[in-house]
């Protein structure tokens, strides 16, 4: 690649491509207008070496482990703001002044209630349903009930939506949790910051005062706060590809969860508890390991591994010191699950293999036992992944309807199926 160009042969000809740099990270080679010129497409199944939008969101350095928003550092973000902070900075750029904040706030906490036929909604599922498919169903429904913020072209309906989706997303989790157990849906309470007041939707019952401790809610924000956004994973990609046809803000973001279900992605938070309470005991750790190296095993270390990161998740490192944090307020002296998790990192990042598919712990590895810790069952992890997640997923979609060059996702492809043929009877076949 020359300066502002790459030069491209292809069939006898030299075709000039453009290359663009961002403020930070890797250039891009435009291909916009490859097919039109070569009559050749770009061919990338999963993405690993294409740039799908500009976005001046979120940036990770992966080789170096870093992880920025809006150019913040994510442990700077972790350690001294608040969830709904980390959402204004996400939406719209800048870190809130005191005056923002506190109307950003007073905005969230009265959207924070759903409507009241929504939990009749509850009553079509099983009790035993996973509440990833009921926040599905219900996200998804969400339309349904607010006609007026679906009209994607005016921007004042766009913000009600959005905060709409913000603020309903940990009251809809709590009713999932609440139907999960059987329990009556407690409420929101205004008087509660984001965190506090998901916990106590969650933990609460009508019959007795329910005094969230502040150490755990802490813990809560600090773990909605690490898993807000992420670049173009693909759940947001997914998010993307719904909004660019112009499909309603609620209908977006539950094509979201749905992918954020898969255990390649967000589900691996749940899969990598299962794994370790599978494992056991410290003493099984080497026979797993050797599996997840086996290429005839499918099993694979769940919290290990990261298209983007080939160094540490900083989120781990985080999640790993809130684990300690939330288990030493709980008194939790040794939590076997953590002795697996803390001993099995340790083998594997000595181990040949891991090392040199710089594979490591990601966010998933260790929220699953605090999260655990914190009392949620398995099941619901990955619904607590999505509480957060949808201000990131919100956060994309707003600046992709805000792009002026946006147009309708269609990707192509390289077609390996049967030529043109005729029809043939049944009776000739
Ligand atoms: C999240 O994209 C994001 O940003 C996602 C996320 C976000 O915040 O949105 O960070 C959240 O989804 C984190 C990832 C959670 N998933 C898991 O923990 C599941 C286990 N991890 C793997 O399935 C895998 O690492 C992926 C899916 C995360 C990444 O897969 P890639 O980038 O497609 O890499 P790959 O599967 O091609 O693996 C490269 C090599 C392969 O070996 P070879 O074919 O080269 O011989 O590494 C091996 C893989 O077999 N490998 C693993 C492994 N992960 C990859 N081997 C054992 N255990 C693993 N966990």
């Amino acid at each position: 690649m020359t300066g502002s160009t790459a030069k491209l042969e292809l069939a006898g000809k030299t075709h000039d491509l453009k290359v663009r740099s961002g403020s930070i990270g890797p250039d891009v080679i435009d291909i916009g207008a490859l097919y039109r010129d070569t009559g050749a497409f770009t061919f990338d199944p999963g993405f690993t070496s294409t740039a799908s939008c500009e976005s001046a969101i979120t940036f990770i350095d992966g080789d170096a482990g870093i992880l920025l928003h809006r150019g913040y550092p994510i442990d700077q973000l972790a350690e001294h703001g608040d969830f709904l902070e980390v959402c204004y900075l996400l939406l719209y750029g800048e870190l809130p002044t005191k005056a923002q904040k506190d109307d950003f706030d007073r905005r969230i906490t009265h959207h924070t209630m759903v409507h009241e036929q929504m939990s009749k909604f509850f009553t079509g599922f099983r009790r035993d349903a996973h509440p990833m498919a009921v926040m599905c169903g219900v996200v998804g429904a969400l339309s349904a009930f607010y006609h007026d913020s679906t009209d994607i072209s005016d921007p004042y309906q766009r913000m009600i939506a959005s905060m709409r989706l913000i603020a309903k997303m940990p009251t809809i989790a709590a009713m999932a949790y609440k139907y999960y157990k059987g329990q009556p849906f407690m409420y929101p309470k205004n008087d509660l910051n984001f965190a506090a007041n998901f916990l106590h939707m969650c933990f609460a019952v009508p019959c007795e005062e329910y005094k969230v401790n502040p150490v755990l809610a802490r813990a809560m924000e600090r773990i909605f706060i690490l898993h807000a956004d992420h670049e173009q994973n693909a759940s947001t990609s997914t998010v993307r590809l719904a909004g660019s046809s112009g499909a309603n803000p609620f209908a977006c973001i539950a094509a979201g969860i749905a992918c954020l279900w898969g255990p390649a992605h967000g589900g691996a938070n749940e899969a990598a508890l299962t794994m370790l309470a599978e494992i056991g005991h410290v003493d099984h750790i080497p026979e797993y390991i050797e599996r997840a190296k086996d290429k005839n095993d499918p099993f694979r270390l769940m919290g290990f591994g990261h298209r983007v990161y080939k160094n540490y998740d900083p989120r781990a490192k985080i999640m790993q010191m809130t684990a300690h944090e939330v288990l030493g307020e709980l008194g939790i002296k040794d939590d076997p699950l953590l002795d697996i998790a803390m001993e099995m990192e340790k083998i594997a990042l000595t181990d040949e293999y891991f090392i040199e598919k710089k594979l490591y712990p990601n966010v998933d590895f260790y929220s699953g036992i605090t999260l655990k810790a914190l009392g949620f069952p398995t099941t619901m992890f990955t619904v607590l992944f999505a509480v957060a997640r949808t201000v990131g997923w919100i956060a994309q979609w707003k600046e992709m309807i805000e792009d002026p060059h946006q147009k309708i996702g269609r990707p192509r492809q390289l077609y390996t199926g049967s030529p043109e043929r005729d029809y043939v009877p049944i009776a000739k076949r």
